[in-house]
């Protein structure tokens, strides 16, 4: 969430930068007209700080875009399965959709992502890929969805776009399985405007998005663009050289952010401590990157408190409720019209008793302080 909130002269001058170098956007080419490739820096430095065990960091357009190419590396298509979270957001499935297969959604756990559990009772011979989320920010069982993963032989793309910054046993959610993917839309923990990112393990896996997102290019070193060649049928999913040279910006600022998010977590995390309310819950040696904090509440009268009550004090609820039908499955018939089976409607009615508070890092601390004593008045 907060990456929007830092926003200052310093991005400003880095776009400036370069209309002073040279005024080229594009990623690629026109060397003698510039004095950065700011998408390739952009890459380095994410691999550098988020995972430099994976084989190769992609920026691409969207987080969309880079779930897509993550499938389209893997070979996914039509007649194949990919498992996902009914706890989601519409993204996620937009880009299975898009290549052709179909997905199947499971339940959630306390974390309120994928229950392990579940996905295991739901794997069958047409699961392709498994696409665990990170939902706000909280990390999914990635231990035991990994073994099972391994176990069926079934690669995994971990959608980390709400979660940049969270960890797992001390590393970054992103580099957990064989893809990890990061948005860098407007509402998330660094922005770009719009903009994503691919971890790929394999450095062949990465070849081949890297080909795909780019129309195929396979980038033959010493040919020049015109003349280069393709690798295979791909698409355009580039990120523009602003969008680079912005992000390296936000890149720095990232670790400010998440110590000034976690001050304001950590505050709500100490002072709710109404007797009705119910924290949700973090897997022992994981860490949430802090950018939003989670209640559950039983008794709808009192939910219904806390919900005015946030939205009357101008903090709002996020996506619980505000952008509940973008956020279940239950509400996507227009995906698939037999959509609430069991997995989806208890994961539906899990979710209904959720408050999502968002932390802001322009929001003084005192106002969390605040605001966890007024909601423990509530009755
Ligand atoms: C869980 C999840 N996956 C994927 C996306 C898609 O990212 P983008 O908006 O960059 O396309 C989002 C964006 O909100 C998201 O929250």
């Amino acid at each position: 969430m907060p990456g929007f909130e830092v926003i200052d002269e310093e991005e400003k001058k880095a776009i400036s930068r370069i209309f002073d170098e040279g005024k080229v956007f594009f990623a690629h080419g026109f060397d003698n007209k510039r004095k950065h490739y700011h998408v390739r820096e952009f890459e380095n430095k994410l691999k550098t700080v988020f995972s430099p065990q994976m084989a190769d960091a992609l920026c691409v357009s969207s987080g969309t875009a880079a779930i897509k190419v993550a499938l389209k590396a893997l070979g996914i298509g039509k007649g194949d399965n990919v498992i996902t979270q009914s706890f989601n957001f519409i993204a996620t499935v937009e880009a299975i959709v898009d290549t052709g297969a179909s997905v199947i959604f499971t339940d959630i756990d306390d974390t309120l992502n994928m229950s392990p559990m579940s996905l295991e009772s739901l794997i069958t011979k047409k699961t392709k890929a498994i696409i665990p989320v990170h939902m706000l920010g909280v990390p999914a069982d990635m231990i035991s969805i990994n073994k099972i993963g391994k176990r069926f032989k079934i690669p995994i793309i971990e959608d980390a776009c709400e979660a940049i910054g969270a960890k797992v046993a001390k590393k970054y959610v992103g580099g957990l399985s064989e893809f990890g993917v990061f948005s860098f839309d407007f509402g998330k923990m660094i922005t770009t405007g719009e903009g994503g990112a691919l971890f790929s393990k394999k450095k062949n896996d990465g070849k081949i998005a890297r080909m795909y997102h780019d129309h195929g290019h396979k980038n033959i070193p010493d040919l020049p663009r015109g003349l280069d060649r393709a690798g295979l049928i791909g698409f355009n999913y580039r990120m523009t050289e602003i969008s680079g040279a912005f992000g390296k910006v936000q890149l720095g600022k990232f670790s400010g952010i998440l110590k000034e998010s976690k001050k304001r977590y950590l505050t709500l995390e100490r002072y709710i401590s109404h007797n009705q309310i119910k924290l949700r819950h973090v897997n022992l040696g994981n860490e949430p990157n802090y950018d939003t904090f989670v209640i559950s509440i039983e008794n709808k009268k009192l939910r219904d408190r806390v919900i005015s009550l946030l939205n009357q004090t101008g903090f709002g609820t996020k996506n619980l409720p505000d952008a509940f039908n973008w956020h279940c499955a239950y509400f996507w018939k227009h995906i698939n019209k037999k959509i609430r089976n069991k997995e989806v409607t208890n994961c539906y009615k899990r979710l209904l008793r959720c408050v999502a508070i968002p932390i802001l890092v322009s929001k003084p601390i005192i106002d969390y302080k605040n605001i966890a004593s007024y909601i423990n008045e509530l009755s």
